[in-house]
């Protein structure tokens, strides 16, 4: 699929997910993200956070990276749990709606495939629900690693494939059918929820995350659905 452009703007990202387009999509979104993502997950959206935040773990004094952290809204648990994150992204759109939610946060400026950070800063690194966006997954899963300490945690948020047969079927349905005309009601650019159905039908399943994690370096790595497997956590560690 194309991007689409519409008076010169980019609504829609391609599936080849050029980082221009891909910023501009987050661009365009970025007023009314928060709020969509609760429509159209359902209310899930806080449950899969309260879930990356127990994995994370993130102690006080810690330092965690939030990798793709849009508006920061992901970023809030680690600084609850008295850790010290960084929410780091690449469209400008987000960081600046992020600033004004959220002034206390850190928000940084930085693309997944060349962070701006120096080797082996940061206790944890996650990414929720970014890393499908990237253009090279395995360049930012090598990028994650390098700036995580030694024994430093990894934990993935991501859209994943139900592993019950009829709720894979519902889930698909809703993705082709009900989405869609939700999105064009709740949100700004619901050409940009076509790119997201599409992206998560076209993103590896558990196993086949795992598989990448394992190729970029990554240790121990392992998965827990959520939500029957709409939405999977993996962790790895740097070891
Ligand atoms: C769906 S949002 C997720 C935001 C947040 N983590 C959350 O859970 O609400 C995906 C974010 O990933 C960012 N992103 C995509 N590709 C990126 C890249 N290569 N580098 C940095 N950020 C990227 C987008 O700009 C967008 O803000």
């Amino acid at each position: 699929m194309a991007a689409r452009v519409n008076n010169g703007y980019v609504t829609r990202a391609s599936l080849d997910k050029q980082p221009h387009e891909v910023a501009a999509m987050f661009d365009d979104v970025a007023a009314k993200y928060d709020r969509t993502n609760d429509v159209l997950s359902l209310g899930q959206a806080r449950a899969w956070r309260r879930a990356v935040a127990e994995a994370v773990d993130a102690k006080p004094g810690e330092l965690v990276l939030d990798l793709g952290a849009g508006t920061g809204t992901s970023s809030l648990p680690f600084e609850e749990a008295g850790a010290r994150v960084v929410p780091c992204d690449f469209s400008v759109g987000m960081l600046t709606e992020g600033k004004q939610r959220h002034p206390e946060l850190a928000l940084t400026a930085g693309d997944a495939t060349k962070l701006p950070f120096a080797d082996g800063t940061f206790d944890a690194v996650t990414i929720s629900f970014a890393l499908r966006n990237v253009q090279d997954t395995d360049a930012a899963l090598r990028e994650m690693r390098r700036v995580a300490k030694p024994g430093g945690k990894l934990v993935i948020c991501e859209f994943s494939t139900p592993t019950w047969t009829p709720l894979r079927t519902v889930y698909t349905e809703y993705l082709m059918r009900a989405l869609p005309p939700v999105a064009t009601a709740v949100s700004s650019n619901p050409d940009a929820y076509v790119y997201l159905a599409e992206s998560i039908r076209a993103w590896p399943d558990q196993p086949g995350l795992a598989a990448k994690l394992q190729e970029a370096g990554w240790s121990k790595v392992a998965w827990r659905n959520l939500t029957g497997g709409i939405v999977a956590l993996h962790r790895g560690f740097n070891t």
